[in-house]
């Protein structure tokens, strides 16, 4: 790449660590650490990566603690040394060589360990995590690489894995679940109390596997959103085909979408209703209403999206896709073919989020990145949307783009959105991101604070308390 690519699809090669100059008032409660995570550099050394999923892993931690400190760092993986030695090779939809040394690389022989989805906590340890079961675990002090983790026991495992892990705020438990490939594929639920400790859940066999980058958790229900972007796990591993991982997935539209719900206790798969076909990456939240099962969820019409977030495209400012939509899905249980009903909350919507304290239980505010209906810029503001009236606030000044909006929770706040908004934006024109602290009840600003460089687009951030 010769010119210089637009802010936010650029690569930081710097890491540092400081305290931020803060404009405003940060609440005095407001104590711990935004942890995000995403691809902090899409060319080292000679290498680039084709997709914006690719970029090498960086975390970026503010601490809030009588002012806020930052830090940022790359994950030390083998992706980035390998990138670093001129020999990346890709992961989720960048690269060239055959399938079979792809599927080696992504799923089989040495997983691929660019984990730049999430940070999450298991038990004590943090961990970034990416689709394949292989976790990089980090010091939540120093954000160094302690190493990769990854589970060897005897309950069922498979080679691909949700990075969207839903932790059950009841129990304290992390449930997840993984797809096994092979002649019978199956989807396999398992619950964890740390990294290395795991319950089976329960099983679902498939014929052909579906894409799903995230699902639903509710107290008594797992429940995996089986979209119509499937693999034939035989032709997936068949010698000497071509391209990226992603590219082996089919959209098939008259599968229609199936919800398979699962029985925590029991693991049984109780209900497994199709409703018309549609795509999506993000769930924002479900729970339990009487008979019905409630599932906010961001969707798409098809797949076509992952199309358009190869880097070459976003570089252009070629962003002619949908943005998501948060819509409802209700599942009623109670009724013999567990029928399913649909509506859309708001229309225009990315990465959205609810607060952690309403996790597994009803919500009535969902928050998101604002985007057009279709996307033609990247997003330009956050959105708190009430799933209630369908209205929503939005803020857009202190930035030119927003990162996914996190709320926290006021520890001994009762309404649900008594607490801030935690959110980075892009200043195009000052060439740096800020840190923005909104009033989660409100929705203006509080305070921010100014980074000492821009931060490529990201995914996702969680927000550790215990972390200040
Ligand atoms: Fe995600």
């Amino acid at each position: 790449m010769s010119s210089q690519p637009p802010l936010g699809f650029h690569s930081l090669r710097e890491e540092v660590t400081g305290e931020l100059p803060v404009e405003g008032r940060i609440p005095d409660w407001l104590s711990g650490s935004l942890v995000r995570n995403g691809p902090g550099a899409f060319e080292l050394g000679d290498e680039a990566v084709d997709h914006w999923f690719d970029g090498l892993a960086m975390l970026h931690q503010f601490t809030f603690d009588d002012g806020v400190t930052y830090r940022n760092r790359f994950l030390r993986t083998e992706a980035y040394e390998a990138a670093r030695d001129g020999e990346f090779d890709g992961g989720f939809a960048t690269g060239e060589t055959t399938l079979r040394e792809r599927l080696k690389a992504f799923v089989l022989d040495d997983p691929y360990d660019n984990a730049n989805v999430i940070a999450e906590r298991i038990g004590d340890r943090y961990l970034a995590l990416t689709e394949t079961p292989r976790w990089v675990e980090f010091d939540p002090a120093t954000l160094e690489t302690r190493g990769h983790v990854q589970y060897d026991g005897s309950e069922p495992a498979g080679r691909l894995a949700c990075a969207h892990m839903n932790r059950d705020p009841a129990t304290g438990e992390m449930v997840n679940f993984e797809t096994a490939f092979g002649r019978s594929s199956e989807y396999h639920v398992y619950s964890m109390a740390s990294p290395t400790e795991r319950d089976h859940v329960g099983s679902v066999a498939v014929d052909e596997p579906a894409y799903m980058h995230s699902f639903a958790l509710t107290p008594n229900y797992v429940v995996l959103t089986e979209f119509p972007f499937v693999v034939d796990p035989m032709d997936f591993l068949r010698p000497g085909k071509q391209g990226p991982f992603v590219d082996n997935y089919e959209w098939r539209p008259e599968r229609g979408t199936r919800f398979l719900v699962l029985e925590r206790d029991t693991g049984e798969l109780v209900a497994q209703p199709r409703t018309e076909p549609f795509f999506g990456f993000h769930h924002a939240n479900a729970f339990e209403d009487d008979d019905d099962l409630v599932i906010d969820l961001e969707t798409v019409p098809d797949a076509a999206s992952i199309d358009h977030l190869y880097l070459d495209a976003l570089r252009a400012g070629d962003l002619d896709a949908f943005g998501g939509r948060l819509e409802r899905f209700r599942v009623h249980l109670g009724t013999a073919d567990a029928a399913v009903d649909r509506r859309t909350i708001y229309d225009g919507t990315a990465l959205p989020t609810v607060s952690p304290a309403r996790w597994c239980r009803e919500h009535r505010y969902v928050y998101a990145q604002g985007t057009d209906q279709p996307v033609t810029e990247w997003p330009r503001s956050v959105t708190k949307i009430d799933t209630v009236s369908g209205s929503a606030r939005t803020f857009a000044a202190a930035g030119d783009h927003f990162s996914e909006p996190i709320f926290v929770p006021r520890p001994d706040g009762t309404a649900e959105d008594d607490g801030v908004v935690l959110t980075v934006a892009l200043d195009d024109d000052a060439g740096r991101s800020v840190l923005v602290v909104l009033d989660g009840d409100s929705f203006s600003e509080l305070a921010r604070a100014p980074l000492p460089h821009a931060v490529p687009f990201d995914f996702h951030g969680r927000f550790f308390a215990e972390l200040a």
